[in-house]
């Protein structure tokens, strides 16, 4: 469920009217609703109490975002000091951090350390080696869990699955056992958990079940060697519908994991990125002409694949609704089509839609996870802005950049 309905034929998110709003900002630009980011952490957190919800920041760094979800109480799941310095300036505290990743540099370490994070989720023998070395260099124990790889298969995009064994994230299950050996042996390491993660818009129950049941008795296995489990970190990945998916209702989910998890007696972490802020957030764009090809119909709109590269790279589905909806004007195959110049560059290939004109206003639905935080200025095209809507007020969270901002990164050497 989120907050973008139409009132009198006008698309709103929450109390604004977007073709007013697309006025004042200019088009392209991202709209993200609190009411949405609020009612999915709270649906989300609510069937577990007990548990620590870190956020996986990746999935949209914006601060506004990320101080929306830190003050409802989320913590931060982060893949580098990038990611901890959003975390900490959005106020979130750093025994409520957990560091993922599996390419953490020794100075990303040594800052983490510093901070005295809650978590580093390790994710290999060489990784854990340098960790005890940076953190005896600063005197201090790093807390950590094991990234665990179960060898399940997702049924996911390949491109965003990561359980599998052949995928570079997390450690085997026939190796895990010695790298707790091997932890328990450093003097720089001190074993907190265990973690796993195994892929992102995942729209079915069966693999989590099978990641967390081999995590339960990997647990019972590690007690049983003498390792203190205290934390067991879910990781993300639970889906969303972008299209005609319909994946696990958080409450199916949390069935799940209250199945395998009940009696384990270790604290709960969540590392849910997209589900909290995937159906909060909006891509509206305006439609720059209409071109009609050898009986191909392609609407050329202002945002690119540099904006929202879900599409390019993922073949991803995301809904295409106007902004003003007239109910005029033919229905047709379409393909939406960004102005990058790449073949690519296409939001949508064929879909069914009414045919708009230029000027038109047109909203591409589920874009709050993995969108803003994905684009690049390809093309010099500068970045867009990012608005947040709050009942019927908006701040921009983020101004579009100026063409002097983006030709201000670079500097010519002296010999030119
Ligand atoms: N934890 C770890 C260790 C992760 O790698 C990820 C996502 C998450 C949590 C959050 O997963 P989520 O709950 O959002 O599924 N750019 C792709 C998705 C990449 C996901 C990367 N890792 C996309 O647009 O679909």
């Amino acid at each position: 469920m989120d907050h973008f309905h139409y009132k009198n034929g006008i698309y709103h998110a929450e109390d604004v009217a977007l073709d007013a709003l697309a006025q004042d900002i200019g088009t392209p630009f991202y709209c993200y609703s609190t009411a949405t980011l609020t009612r999915h952490y709270q649906v989300f957190s609510s069937h577990f109490p007990d548990a620590k919800i870190c956020y996986a920041v990746k999935a949209n760094g914006n601060l506004a975002v990320v101080k929306t979800l830190a003050n409802l109480g989320s913590g931060a799941d982060v893949v580098s000091e990038g990611e901890i310095r959003l975390a900490l300036a959005a106020g979130i505290k750093p025994q409520d951090i957990v560091f993922s990743g599996v390419g953490k540099t020794a100075s990303e370490m040594a800052y983490a350390l510093n901070q005295n994070i809650f978590q580093f989720n390790v994710e290999s023998i060489p990784e854990l080696h340098l960790l005890s070395e940076m953190a005896l260099a600063a005197g201090v124990k790093a807390q950590i869990a094991v990234r665990v790889n179960p060898d399940v298969d997702p049924k996911t995009h390949a491109k965003i699955a990561t359980g599998h064994k052949e995928s570079k994230f997390g450690i085997g299950m026939g190796q895990a056992m010695e790298v707790y050996r091997l932890a328990a042996g450093l003097k720089g390491i001190e074993i907190q958990g265990v973690s796993v993660h195994i892929g992102s818009q995942l729209t079915h129950l069966e693999p989590f079940a099978q990641a967390f049941a081999r995590m339960r008795s990997f647990v019972g296995e590690l007690r049983a060697a003498g390792f203190p489990i205290n934390t067991l970190d879910l990781g993300g990945g639970l889906g969303i519908p972008y299209g005609n998916e319909e994946p696990p209702l958080p409450e199916a989910y949390a069935e799940i994991v209250r199945r395998e998890t009940d009696g384990l007696n270790c604290r709960l972490i969540f590392e849910p990125g997209r589900v909290l802020v995937g159906n909060a957030g909006i891509l509206v764009t305006r439609v720059i002409y209409v071109k009609q090809s050898e009986g191909r119909f392609f609407v050329i709109v202002d945002a690119g694949m540099n904006d929202l590269i879900r599409p390019a790279l993922y073949e991803a589905y995301h809904d295409i609704v106007p902004i003003i909806a007239t109910g005029e004007g033919s229905t047709e195959l379409v393909d939406v089509v960004g102005p990058v110049c790449e073949t690519g560059d296409i939001f949508a290939e064929q879909r069914l839609l009414k045919l708009p004109k230029a000027g038109d206003l047109l909203a591409f639905r589920t874009a709050g996870a993995y969108g803003a935080a994905m684009a690049s200025t390809y093309n010099a095209r500068p970045l867009i802005a990012e608005i947040m809507v709050n009942g019927a007020q908006y701040a921009v969270i983020r101004p579009r950049q100026s063409y002097d901002e983006l030709l201000r990164r670079d500097r010519l050497p002296e010999w030119l």
